[in-house]
């Protein structure tokens, strides 16, 4: 098969699409020919050398966390899928594989693809949909009537993040640069901050929550805002060193696991109009080193989907 194979740490040059061996589905897993799969700013990052603590990557290392595509080939013990059954998942960190034409996953990772999504819409909720339910239905309980900031509303995380905290009847506040202003309220922002120009610790009010998508001096700054009691949810690091200044709110960093139930309620979710995919730009699989240079400028709305048939 082809695949994008990652031959060190390093700049996009240590990416090669060229031929990798075929996937073998081992007890309890499926063989799935990739449709698409999403590019991530974790992928750079892992490239870079940036998360060595958390992927122990043997060369040739395959990235690629989200994806969609058809089961080609089950294991032994496989009883929720068959050949033919169209799937998307999120591999678990550290095994990544999907930027491939075909990739072995553990069954329990993956959920059946509804028809009305298609193979890039199903990528693209993926593993932006898993990360903003942890945080802030499982772990920071967002309730209605409850006013949330979220950093970076434009980007893949924080555009599912306003959509669900809208339907959950929060009053939403988001983050975006001025040209992402519109699409973000197209999400259900209630009110937009451009960060370039104004201060977003002076432009959104006291919160209850505030989910941090960006880190650094982002963090720090965000606390500000919290109201007493209020919780920190945060998925990028603070400055090195960095350690709360408030004792009366709660900071939690969800463990972003990976499993079918999440996915679930995702459908749920997309299938009720709660929520609806991001914009996508896609990208065939064989520039995946080009569109890694993309993802590292901060900058994507919605979400890059490489292209695999
Ligand atoms: N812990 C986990 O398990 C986990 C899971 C998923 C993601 N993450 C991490 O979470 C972060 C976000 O992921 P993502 O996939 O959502 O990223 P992304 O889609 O690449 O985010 C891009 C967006 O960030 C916005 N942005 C950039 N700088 C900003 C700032 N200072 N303030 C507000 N918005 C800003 C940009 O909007 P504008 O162009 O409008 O500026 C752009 O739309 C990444 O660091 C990622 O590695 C962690």
């Amino acid at each position: 098969m082809k695949a994008v194979l990652m031959h060190g740490y390093g700049g996009p040059e240590v990416l090669e699409y060229a031929d990798a061996p075929d996937p073998v589905a081992k007890t309890g897993e499926i063989v799935v020919e990739v449709h698409a799969v999403s590019l991530n700013p974790a992928d750079w990052k892992v490239r870079e050398g940036l998360r060595k603590n958390d992927v122990k990557a043997r060369f040739p290392h395959i990235l690629g966390r989200d994806f969609s595509g058809v089961v080609r080939e089950t294991g032994d013990g496989v009883s929720d899928f068959q050949a033919g059954d169209p799937v998307f998942a999120v591999n678990e960190q550290g095994r990544e594989g999907a930027y491939a034409e075909a990739i072995a996953i553990p069954e329990a990772l993956a959920a059946r693809k509804p028809d009305f999504l298609s193979h890039a819409e199903a990528s693209a909720l993926a593993m932006t949909g898993l990360t903003s339910l942890r945080a802030l239905e499982d772990e920071a309980k967002l309730k209605a009537g409850e006013t949330i900031l979220i950093h970076a509303g434009a980007g893949g995380v924080g555009g599912f993040a306003v959509q669900y905290a809208r339907h959950v009847g929060a009053t939403v506040h988001a983050t975006a640069s001025e040209t992402n202003h519109e699409y973000v309220k197209s999400l259900g922002a209630d009110f937009v901050i451009d960060y370039k120009k104004v201060d977003f610790t002076e432009a959104a009010p006291p919160c209850d929550v505030v989910f941090d998508t960006i880190g650094g001096e982002v963090h720090a700054r965000s606390f500000a805002l919290l109201k007493p009691g209020g919780r920190l949810v945060h998925i990028a690091a603070g400055p090195p060193g960095f350690s709360p200044p408030r004792e009366d709110v709660r900071v939690i960093r969800p463990d972003v696991r990976r499993d079918r139930a999440h996915l679930t309620r995702i459908l749920e979710l997309a299938e009720s109009g709660a929520v609806r995919p991001p914009h996508i730009q896609e990208m065939p699989l064989a520039d995946a080193a080009a569109a890694q240079e993309i993802s590292k400028t901060g900058h994507v709305r919605g979400k890059i989907i490489l292209r695999v048939r």
